[in-house]
């Protein structure tokens, strides 16, 4: 098991029932069922090759696959519903497509691979709050989001959640937007410098104020 997905089995409650979203082989589901943490999920997918090996993969154990787009059509009840290893457009997508089913969900686990700043405005514009949010550093930098349904307190969408963990790997996670957007500020017209200038100036503070 890679250290993401073991980051992200750090976020499962003891003994709830999960929906894996998008569970591709079910190496998350797998190791929570082996490690006695989980009795009980589901998982869907939305590709034919990935769902017949998901099922295979959970033969073993007490779990359901459903072959189908996030959760439509799944009406079972689950206590967390994780969706990770995907965009932040596509964790909207699916979110948007069922919201009234994830608003009956008590903990959602998101693991965007890109558009985080994204994700983290459309979280907060629909009433999902960042309950904790933290990162692993594995070759590159992964966000964890846990979320709950509720009105979120105003947030830096650029830095952060008011509940994100200040460690070596959030600061990681800071220092390369600091790359990329150094990195940027070199090819692009001047209109645009000067907002990556403020962001620039926004993460250094935060990089700052943490050391
Ligand atoms: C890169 S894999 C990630 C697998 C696993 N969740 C992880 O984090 O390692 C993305 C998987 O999500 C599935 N997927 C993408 N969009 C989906 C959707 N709307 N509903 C269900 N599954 C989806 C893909 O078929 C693929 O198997």
């Amino acid at each position: 098991m890679n250290k993401r997905l073991k980051k992200i089995a750090g976020s499962i409650s003891r003994g709830s029932v999960i929906v894996d979203i998008g569970s591709d082989h079910a190496y998350l589901l797998k190791y929570l069922f082996d490690e006695g943490i989980i009795d009980k999920s589901y998982a869907t997918e939305i590709a034919r090759g990935p769902y017949e090996i998901c099922k295979k993969n959970l033969e073993p154990y007490n779990a359901q696959v459903f072959l189908t787009d996030g959760l439509q059509g799944f009406n079972e009840k689950v206590d967390t519903a994780v969706i990770a290893g995907m965009g932040g457009f596509t964790i909207i997508d699916i979110i948007k497509k069922s919201i009234n089913k994830f608003r009956n969900i008590n903990s959602i686990i998101i693991q965007p691979m890109q558009n985080i700043y994204e994700l983290r405005v459309w979280l907060f514009d629909n009433n999902f709050r960042i309950v904790k949010e933290h990162y692993i550093f594995e070759n590159k930098y992964y966000c964890i989001l846990e979320i709950e349904n509720g009105k979120s307190e105003e947030y830096d969408f650029l830095l952060g959640s008011n509940n994100v963990v200040c460690d070596e790997h959030y600061i990681a996670y800071l220092q390369n937007e600091l790359r990329l957007r150094k990195n940027l500020k070199k090819k692009v017209p001047d209109v645009k410098k000067k907002q990556l200038a403020d962001e620039i100036n926004r993460i250094n503070i935060r990089i700052n104020s943490l050391k």
